[in-house]
């Protein structure tokens, strides 16, 4: 099979419970993306692709549910993962806060375009949403945006920054995602895979 997991957050969980389960996945070297395992491969992208890779023929994947939802991407989840805890949420500078509803007309920055149109779409709310691929907390910082819409896990980033968070957009977590063709033609280890990493989830609990 060939797994596909994410540079960044996700990685070191990813691994570990991979390795509890049996799979003895072998990070590949600084430089190379790509490193096989007894008879398997890992790929080792960028976060945001991850699904893509799956929805496309990657056989099996880990991502955050935040990255699933805003790239609309067609896989079968078949496991929430216990790591990866966090949260997607709406942010605005300490001394100029409002609330979502009065919104209409402000610019906001962010990584996630979909999720961000969707959620202002439901309140009614007008919005400008400008896409940054990082470190969007800079955004208002230098009087680009009015707020964002970012990952919050500790909350360090927003205090660091000035800013304060105003409302939930969703939490996130991590999950396993399986191709769908995969599903139906691997359906033996990926039934395995998935019995494997619930064991260790539930002796972990
Ligand atoms: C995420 C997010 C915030 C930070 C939040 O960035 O964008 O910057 O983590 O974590 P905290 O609440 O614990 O401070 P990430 O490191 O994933 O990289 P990014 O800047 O590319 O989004």
């Amino acid at each position: 099979m060939r797994f596909v997991l994410p540079k960044g957050r996700l990685l070191k969980g990813s691994l570990e419970v991979l390795r509890k389960a049996g799979y003895d996945v072998q990070k590949p070297g600084k430089r190379r993306l790509i490193e096989g395992f007894n008879g398997n491969e890992v790929l080792i992208a960028r976060a945001f692709d991850v699904p893509v890779y799956v929805e496309h023929g990657v056989d099996v994947g880990i991502s955050g549910s935040d990255v699933v939802e805003e790239r609309k991407s067609d896989v079968f989840v078949p496991l929430e993962l216990p790591f990866g805890k966090c949260r997607l949420s709406l942010a605005m500078p300490r001394e100029r806060v409002v609330s979502p509803e009065e919104m209409d007309g402000y610019r906001v920055a962010t990584k996630y375009e979909n999720i961000t149109r969707e959620y202002f779409s439901k309140l009614g709310v007008e919005v400008e949403i400008l896409k940054l691929s990082g470190s969007v907390e800079l955004a208002p910082k230098v009087g680009i945006a009015d707020a964002i819409v970012d990952i919050v896990e500790t909350g360090e980033t927003l205090r660091a920054n000035g800013l304060v968070e105003v409302e939930k957009v969703m939490d996130v977590s991590a999950q396993l995602l399986v191709n769908r063709i995969s599903q139906k033609t691997k359906f033996e280890e990926i039934n395995e895979l998935v019995f494997s990493i619930k064991e260790v989830i539930e002796n972990e609990l």
